[in-house]
């Protein structure tokens, strides 16, 4: 017997950790996406900052079939070609001298969070384990990664956490002074929070970061999942702050929406991961690496790199000059294509309205936190589609504004 697949049949069989909305999208093109009954939307949240190229990119079609028709998987007993190659283009064009392949953003941070543990442990005493963190950032959702992340309504009510791990405010340097020694094995941020709500880190902060790490024989990781892969503008978001990790972290964008994450770090570091320490029978599937190297091929051009900071003035624009009408916004924030619309008081608490509003208007954005409404496109998403989706977003705002 067959079912209707309708969003009901969702709250019948899914686990109910998520709340999708009430319309299900079943195609979509370059920035557009339709949903069942053929009503058209334009996207500016990517699958939450994933969908690099847009939706069904012919490229990434293209190798997802040519490599379909190849070679799907094989496990890490053996390698593969598409893994080697993405994985000699990421260490050809970052810091990276070594590279371990994932499939996803928790996994990639997972790994890097092991990693060092493994080699502080290794390289200095048992004892030098504390990981500093950042409150209100976001690392995945394993119990270690969501633990790390700073937003205790993701981490409690699941028994004990892993230990030795501190947060402290973003941009506080006092903070990381006081609490940093030399049994810090890490220190964990993103380059840019994120789901946190957008905010950038003080150039001079995140230099200060560098040296602590550096005086105290800490790694730095960075949490580049949202950020990496020209999001803001940058290949990689520390490229634009001029301070170089120990280890990234990489997923969303890399794969087009093709799920894989990678971790990268140096040979010296990497070393601390010897053979058995860590694996997964996904990480580096052929068919992941075929996209991801497509995708990163296309991104790391300056075409499309100068493009986002092209796209990054028309959504300030287009949002500034609704916000004249409006007067709904305090600033808009972030860098590139992460894009944060700040509510001001009046609207303290009301992303979602926004968001709600948006899709009713036949437009997709995010919400990072209660307060800010978030933009995600595509990298290239046309100058058209830009236009038409703030006509839409300017009838939300006036939709939330004059309820
Ligand atoms: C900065 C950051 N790190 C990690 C993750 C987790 O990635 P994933 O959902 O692929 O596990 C996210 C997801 O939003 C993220 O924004």
């Amino acid at each position: 017997m067959s079912h209707a697949v309708t969003r009901a049949l969702f709250d019948e069989v899914m686990v109910p950790n998520y709340a999708p909305a009430a319309i299900i999208p079943v195609k979509g093109e370059g920035s557009r996406l339709w949903d069942q009954e053929g009503r058209e939307y334009i996207d500016f949240a990517g699958g939450i900052a994933v969908s690099c190229l847009g939706h069904c990119h012919p490229a990434l079609v293209k190798s997802l079939t040519e490599q379909g028709q190849t070679l799907w998987h094989l496990s890490n007993v053996l390698t593969n070609e598409p893994a080697l190659r993405l994985a000699k283009k990421l260490v050809d064009s970052t810091f990276s001298e070594k590279v371990f392949f994932c499939n996803s953003g928790a996994e990639a941070n997972e790994a890097a969070l092991k990693l060092a543990r493994r080699y502080a442990i290794e390289h200095g005493s048992k004892d030098k384990t504390k990981i500093i963190a950042f409150e209100q950032g976001f690392h995945g959702r394993t119990f270690f990664t969501v633990t790390v992340g700073g937003q205790a309504t993701y981490s409690d009510g699941f028994g004990p956490k892993p230990g030795d791990v501190e947060h402290i405010p973003y941009n506080d340097l006092a903070a990381l002074e006081a609490i940093i020694d030399d049994q810090t094995c890490a220190v964990m941020m993103e380059p840019l929070q994120g789901e946190g709500g957008i905010i950038s880190p003080d150039l001079a902060f995140a230099k200060k970061v560098r040296e602590l790490c550096d005086k105290h024989n800490a790694l730095l990781i960075f949490d580049e999942v949202q950020t990496g892969v020209g999001r803001t503008g940058e290949l990689y978001a520390y490229m634009g702050l001029d301070v170089t990790p120990d280890i990234l972290t990489s997923a969303k964008a890399l794969g087009g929406g093709f799920p894989i994450g990678a971790m990268l770090t140096t040979t010296e570091i990497a070393a601390s991961m010897k053979v058995g320490t860590h694996g997964s029978t996904y990480g580096g599937n052929p068919l992941a690496c075929a996209v991801a190297e497509t995708a990163y091929d296309i991104v790391n051009s300056e075409e499309v790199l100068n493009g986002v900071k092209q796209r990054e003035q028309w959504f300030r624009e287009a949002l500034d000059a609704i916000n004249e009408k409006y007067q709904v916004f305090s600033e808009i924030r972030g860098k590139g294509l992460l894009l944060g619309a700040v509510l001001n008081e009046q609207y303290q608490g009301r992303a979602r309205d926004f968001l709600v509003a948006a899709a009713d208007q036949g437009l997709m954005v995010l919400v990072a936190g209660a307060n800010v409404v978030r933009f995600t496109p595509s990298l290239i998403v046309p100058q058209a589609d830009v236009e038409q989706g703030m006509q839409r977003f300017e009838q939300a705002v006036a939709k939330v504004a004059n309820a």
